[in-house]
């Protein structure tokens, strides 16, 4: 099974909009690798959040990648608009996109990485056709929609299904992103089972010190608990 290096994509969803700048500083010092951007609109997902000024912004201050999570209807209509924004990885949802394989060419073709996001319920098989072509993949470890919600164990073997979906479809290189519930409990395992890129909210902003959570997320993942958390 291929093994990329870990990498942490803290998601501002749980952070103090107030003090955004601040809070994905805190991060990146802690080492954040991407900053994570949730957007959703009230129709794919029952919930609200944020848009492309929201990323504009990010961008003249973040260092790091921005990774952007379009869980919306219809995501073609605003893949130029967040690339042009800042978005460095545009993510769609394969459920929202009945022309998945023009998706992805489009947002290659306007200049981000592709990334395709799976619902709980989704199986791996959905990304069989295409599984060659994404840049990166998202295994929701939660139905999307909100932060604070608690780990699906079933997305382990499915991580591992996956990753040998995409090893065997001649893309080692493409990494798999997992979002919702991970956090200094459940980082390890989804890092074993295959996952190399984390997104966590709640257990970096949630905490009031973004720095120093998002190097115990690290530490956590790669099997190095935090003294306080060893038996
Ligand atoms: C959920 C979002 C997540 C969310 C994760 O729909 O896609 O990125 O911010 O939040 P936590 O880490 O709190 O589960
Ligand atoms: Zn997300």
């Amino acid at each position: 099974m291929t093994r990329l290096p870990l990498q942490l994509s803290p998601s501002i969803l749980a952070s103090d909009f107030t003090r955004l700048g601040d809070e994905v500083a805190g991060a990146e010092r802690g080492g954040a690798d991407f900053i994570h951007v949730d957007v959703m609109d009230g129709h794919f997902v029952p919930n609200i959040s944020i848009g492309i000024p929201v990323v504009a912004s990010l961008k003249r201050v973040v260092r790091v990648p921005l990774d952007v999570h379009l869980m919306i209807e219809s995501p073609d209509r605003y893949i130029e608009a967040f690339v042009h924004a800042g978005a460095a990885i545009v993510i769609v949802h394969v459920e929202a996109c009945p022309h998945l394989h023009r998706t992805i060419q489009l947002i290659k073709h306007v200049g981000a990485k592709a990334g395709v996001a799976l619902n709980p319920a989704t199986p791996v098989h959905s990304l069989e056709e295409i599984a060659g072509d994404v840049d990166q993949v998202l295994v929701m470890t939660v139905n999307p929609g909100f932060g604070g919600q608690t780990f699906i164990p079933r997305s382990e073997s499915k991580v591992r299904a996956m990753r040998e979906l995409l090893d065997r479809s001649g893309n080692p290189s493409c990494p798999i992103e997992v979002d919702g519930g991970i956090d200094l409990t459940t980082a390890a395992r989804i890092v074993t089972a295959g996952a190399s890129i984390l997104v966590a909210g709640s257990a970096i902003f949630g905490t009031g010190n973004p720095e120093k959570a998002t190097r115990e997320l690290r530490a956590a993942a790669l099997g190095n608990p935090a003294p306080a958390l060893r038996q």
